[in-house]
Parts: C-alpha cells; sequence; structure tokens
C-alpha cells in the first residue's frame, strides 16, 4: 500500500483521541519521575523501533540526569491492524546490558507478545534492573500477562495512529494520537 494523496491520507483519520498538548504534559511527567527514580546510577533507554521513535526521542529530552540510549527492532504487524502472533527480533543492542539499569520505552502494550519476547531476551543478560515505560497501554486486548511499570495513557480497544504509530507504515507523522477509521 503506497498513499500519496492528501485528502485519502486524512480520511482514515476519524478523530483524535489524545491531543500534542495531553502528550507533551504527560511525557514531561514522565522525564521528571525517570530522572529523580535513576539519580546516580547508570541508565539505559531501550526502544523498540520504530512505533516508539517519537516517545523516546520527546522523552530523553525530559530527562535531567546521565542516560545513554539503545534500540531495538521488533515485527509483530504485517499490514493491516491484526497481530501476526509471532515476534520477531530483527534489530538487536550494542551494549551490554549488565552494566545498566534498563527502561524498555515502548509505544503501545496491545496482545503483550512483542514486549513479552523482548522482557524474556533482556532478562537473560541479567541488566542491574528492568522496567517497562509505555505511551499506551490496550489491557482489553491482553493475550500474554504483562504489565507495564509505567503508562502515560490506557486506551479502549481502537487502532490507534499517530506519534510513531503506524497503519501500514503512514501516520507516523501526526503529532497527536488518532483513531484510525477501518472505513
Ligand atoms: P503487541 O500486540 O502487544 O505485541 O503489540 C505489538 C506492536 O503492535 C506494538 O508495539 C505496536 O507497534 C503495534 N500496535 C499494537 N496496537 C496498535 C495500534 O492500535 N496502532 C498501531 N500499532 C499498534
Ligand atoms: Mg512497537
Amino acid at each position: 500500500m503506497q498513499i500519496t494523496d492528501k485528502n485519502e491520507f486524512h480520511n482514515k483519520i476519524k478523530r483524535v483521541i489524545i491531543t500534542e498538548e495531553q502528550i507533551n504534559k504527560a511525557v514531561e511527567d514522565a522525564g521528571r519521575l525517570i530522572s529523580e527514580e535513576y539519580e546516580g546510577k547508570p541508565l539505559l533507554l531501550v526502544s523498540v523501533l520504530k512505533g516508539a521513535f517519537i516517545f523516546l526521542s520527546d522523552l530523553t529530552k525530559r530527562v535531567t540526569i546521565p542516560c545513554e540510549i539503545g534500540f531495538m527492532a521488533a515485527k509483530s504487524y504485517f499490514e493491516g491492524t491484526e497481530s501476526s502472533g509471532n515476534v520477531q527480533i530483527t534489530m538487536d543492542l550494542s551494549q551490554d546490558i549488565s552494566k545498566y539499569h534498563v527502561v524498555i520505552v515502548e509505544d503501545i502494550i496491545d496482545t503483550g507478545r512483542t514486549l513479552a519476547e523482548i522482557v524474556k531476551l533482556l532478562k537473560v543478560r541479567e541488566p542491574k534492573s528492568l522496567k517497562i515505560m509505555t505511551l499506551l497501554d490496550k489491557p482489553d486486548r491482553r493475550i500474554v500477562k504483562i504489565d507495564a511499570d509505567w503508562s502515560l495513557f490506557t486506551i479502549p480497544d481502537y487502532f490507534v495512529i499517530g506519534y510513531g504509530l503506524d497503519y501500514g507504515e503512514y501516520y507516523r507523522n501526526l503529532p497527536y494520537i488518532a483513531e484510525f477509521s477501518a472505513e
């Protein structure tokens, strides 16, 4: 699928559910929380690409203590709105995480499959501690039992787009979070 038409692009944005202002406020609070919790400790923020790229970027700007960032990539969605059910780690971290307190920075916990796989993988490497911060949580959709330590917004079972989250690789560039219109 390729979209080049501006109207076609905008027609699929059903309604904004979390505004830019709401996101900014929550991200600022989250940055403050991390800065307090990890002061004096070696901190590594691990982002799961691609969905969390904007959240990680905005969050790190609100962290006021020394920190490093690392990237992983996982694929569990192909095209469409349904999870494939099998999670593939397509890019791994370069850091030795046994030296760090690790915070996984996620875009959304939906079925929980992706995060459960990532947590399993990282725990084996024995980080000093491991916590999860997610921008969005859809608890109604959970298949694998896993919870975030910090969740900025809990949402109903909508397929959402924007602020890093995509539909078929589009809509990541929206500055807000919107419900996607399937029609
Ligand atoms: P999981 O079902 O918890 O494994 O979610 C895997 C990934 O699917 C998330 O990290 C997102 O990248 C993507 N995802 C889940 N729900 C949505 C959604 O509502 N919009 C866009 N992407 C989603
Ligand atoms: Mg993701």
